[in-house]
């Protein structure tokens, strides 16, 4: 099984068949807080979903093409982070990520994606990594700006949650803005500033994420 240390308590697994149980259950408590920001929350309705999911994802991560690891904190699956569109020719992939509500706000997320970063770098020799997000999902975004990245701009209506086509924000990072800014990175500051959320809201979301009417 691949396995990427992140910390202490924290470990990144290659999703395999075994950990269904644990990714179904994970989804089905946490529909709400998913939903607004994941359009598959509600096609995985029973266990073979998570199964089916997990046999795809492998078949791509023989391909070269995806990477989907289970975040596991002391030991209880806390959510995913993937590594997707892997375009083995320009060296470019995307990252995608969620955690359980109950995970949220201890900087799992920020050290998962640090550690799945440096593991596309220096083991996958990939050169540049995004992230899109919504505008409106303030927490996301904090990701990649806690991480250094850039935002490079707009994809206009590259998403589309619950009924509607949504904006992506770009963000992206290059093997050698990586590396330069590590230092920085480790001292994760709160100095940079996320992009002003617009006037509409998502429904269905938290307090911290504004809701789409
Ligand atoms: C996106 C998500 C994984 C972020 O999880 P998280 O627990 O906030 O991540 P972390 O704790 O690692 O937080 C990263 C940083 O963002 C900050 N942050 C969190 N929510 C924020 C918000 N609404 N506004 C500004 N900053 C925020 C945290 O304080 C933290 O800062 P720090 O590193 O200086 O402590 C989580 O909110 C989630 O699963 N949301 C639902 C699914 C989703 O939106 N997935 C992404 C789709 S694009």
């Amino acid at each position: 099984m691949l396995t990427i240390p992140v910390d202490d308590r924290t470990q990144l697994r290659l999703l395999e068949l075994s950990h269904a149980p644990a990714l179904f259950r994970l989804v089905a408590s946490n529909r709400d807080h998913l939903r607004p920001w994941l359009p598959w929350v509600d096609r995985m309705r029973v266990e073979y979903d998570a199964k089916s999911y997990i046999i795809r994802s492998l078949g791509r991560f023989s391909a070269g093409t995806e990477a989907h690891f289970g975040i596991w904190f002391e030991q209880a699956l806390a959510g995913t982070i993937t590594a997707e569109r892997i375009d083995a020719w320009n060296r470019v992939a995307e990252i995608g990520y969620w955690l359980g509500k109950g995970f949220v706000g201890r900087g799992i997320m920020r050290r998962s994606a640090a550690a799945l970063i440096d593991y596309l770098i220096e083991q996958r020799s990939i050169n540049r990594i995004e992230i899109r997000c919504t505008p409106f999902n303030r927490a996301s975004q904090a990701i990649p700006l806690r991480l250094g990245f850039r935002l490079e701009g707009t994809l206009r209506q590259a998403a589309y949650l619950q009924g509607k086509f949504h904006d992506h924000l770009l963000f992206a990072t290059t093997a050698d803005r990586w590396r330069r800014t590590g230092a920085a990175r480790e001292a994760a500051t709160s100095t940079q500033s996320i992009p002003a959320p617009p006037a509409q809201r998502i429904a269905g979301s938290t307090e911290a994420h504004p809701r789409l009417s």
